[in-house]
């Protein structure tokens, strides 16, 4: 998930893969993913590097009805242990929610937890965080509406909220972008531009990344210099390695065919 910091990065929900998950929405990146099999050892690869380089790690059940179940990032939005439950922009995946949010509301009780209404909705996966500042993606999945709740929440918080408009061939801003550490924003040329981000605050940068690894923009930084990456995206990694940080890289084959990429199959809190 993509709207903690580094240093809130120690624990994390993941949630199985349904038997359902062939049907799961694919209209960006994959056209369906074929294997379920392989598409559950790649992600019990990526519950392994997330607890392997410290994040203790809770697993839910899947949900055999949503085949999407398994990108919690939509979810849920925790916000320096704050929680704001969206109304998922996909109408087939507003039954995902429950089993997320009474997890997150019994962990993280004495904080807030607001609930969304429509007519907002919101995707989580539209939302990524530049140490303490955040840009929200307005997209099919995430309306004005819900943008105007995620930045009470912020105002009350006393975060900034930048809105970035995403291109109709992308899902969410998570998708297109990431933050591997706290200063560092990676976007793909074609899809944005680095003026979308506004002026970036004193020691933070856009690195701009060529269009045809646009999936490998999305990555996961952990504290001690390390980042989890795709395969395939040798110029994010170079990228990444030039810049003093260790790259763990996943096959994300199979998760990529349902359009999920790192960020969505996590909620840091
Ligand atoms: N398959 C992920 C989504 O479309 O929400």
């Amino acid at each position: 998930m993509a709207t903690v910091r580094l240093d809130q990065k120690s624990r994390a929900i993941v949630r199985l893969i349904s038997d359902s998950y062939i049907n799961a929405l694919a209209n960006y990146f994959g056209s369906g993913p074929t294997d379920i099999s392989a598409a559950r050892m790649q992600h019990r690869a990526y519950a392994d590097a997330l607890s392997s380089n410290g994040v203790e790690v809770t697993t839910l059940e899947a949900d055999q009805n949503h085949p999407d179940c398994v990108f919690v990032e939509d979810q849920a939005v925790v916000i320096d242990g704050h929680v704001l439950l969206p109304v998922p922009g996909h109408e087939s995946r507003r039954g995902e929610q429950p089993p997320i949010a009474d997890f997150l509301s019994h962990h993280l009780k004495g904080h807030q937890i607001c609930k969304m209404e429509p007519p907002a909705m919101m995707d989580g996966g539209d939302i990524l965080r530049l140490g303490d500042l955040f840009f929200v993606g307005r997209s099919t999945r995430t309306n004005d509406d819900g943008i105007s709740e995620l930045k009470d929440l912020l105002d009350h918080l006393g975060h900034e909220l930048r809105v970035v408009d995403i291109p109709s061939g992308a899902l969410h801003l998570t998708s297109i972008s990431s933050t591997p550490t706290d200063n560092i924003i990676l976007a793909p040329e074609g899809y944005l531009a680095p003026e979308a981000f506004g002026v970036m605050p004193d020691g933070c940068e856009v690195i701009m990344i060529p269009e045809e690894e646009v999936y490998g923009c999305n990555t996961i930084g952990l504290p001690g210099n390390k980042v989890i990456i795709a395969e395939g995206y040798p110029t994010v990694k170079k990228t990444l390695e030039d810049r003093g940080l260790e790259c763990i890289i996943l096959d994300m084959e199979q998760i990529r065919a349902a359009d999920g990429s790192l960020t969505c199959c996590s909620i840091f809190y």
